[in-house]
């Protein structure tokens, strides 16, 4: 059977899918004519919400994005990913924390399938540092995650935990920098190092 080249899976617990997630996915698809969002069944984790809870949250954040489509899986990754005729998996790389971790996954993936390669994605700086946990302990505490997770997933956590410690008004995450402005300013750096230098 032919391959798909133009599809991707992107996997992950998605406990629960966050704005760091949604990113990866929505940047996928300048890549690929599909992004299938795969949520894991076994995960080692102990989930908040069911497997039927992270699917549906998925769904409907993504309802009218034609080209990304959410399932659940189980078992092994790469055999879902075979199942399924793809050959590519889409993975988001945080901070150097992440590397070695998803190098070993990527690894043992590749020697199980060396026909599947795991293509990764640097993750925009406005979501480095957050993960479903962290989302899911400011919330469970009455903090105010808004911004970090789409809007519905934002009220799956409200209903989750009825923030019973009240909310804290939300802080306006900071713009994306313009890339020439921040070129610029790197070379203003350097000139001012080699200034001082001599
Ligand atoms: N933005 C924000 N957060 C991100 C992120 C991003 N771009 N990418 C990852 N994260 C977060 C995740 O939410 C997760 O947070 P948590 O630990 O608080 O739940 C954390 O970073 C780790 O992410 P990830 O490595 O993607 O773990 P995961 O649990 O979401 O997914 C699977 C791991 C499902 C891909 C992996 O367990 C798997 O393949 N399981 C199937 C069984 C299998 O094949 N195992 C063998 C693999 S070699």
């Amino acid at each position: 059977m032919a391959q798909d080249k133009r599809v991707a899976i992107y996997p992950g617990t998605f406990d629960p899918l966050t704005n760091g997630h949604a990113n990866i996915i929505r940047r996928g698809l300048r890549m690929f004519d599909t992004v299938i969002v795969a949520v894991a069944a076994d995960t080692g984790k102990s989930p908040l919400f069911s497997l039927e809870e992270r699917v549906a949250m998925a769904e409907k954040v993504f309802a009218k994005e034609p080209g990304i489509s959410v399932e659940p899986f189980q078992g092994l990754l790469v055999e879902y990913v075979a199942r399924r005729n793809v050959h590519t998996i889409l993975r988001g790389l945080r901070a150097v924390s992440d590397f070695e971790y998803e190098f070993q996954i990527a690894l043992m993936n590749r020697k199980l399938r060396p026909d599947i390669e795991t293509l990764f994605l640097i993750s925009d700086y406005r979501w480095l540092y957050i993960s479903s946990t962290i989302v899911k302990t400011v919330a469970s505490l009455g903090g105010d995650v808004r911004g970090l997770v789409p809007d519905h997933v934002f009220a799956c956590l409200r209903d989750k935990y009825g923030f019973p410690h009240g909310e804290v008004e939300p802080v306006p995450l900071p713009p994306v920098p313009d890339l020439a402005e921040l070129s610029r300013l790197a070379e203003l750096e350097a000139a001012a190092k080699e200034d001082s230098g001599k």
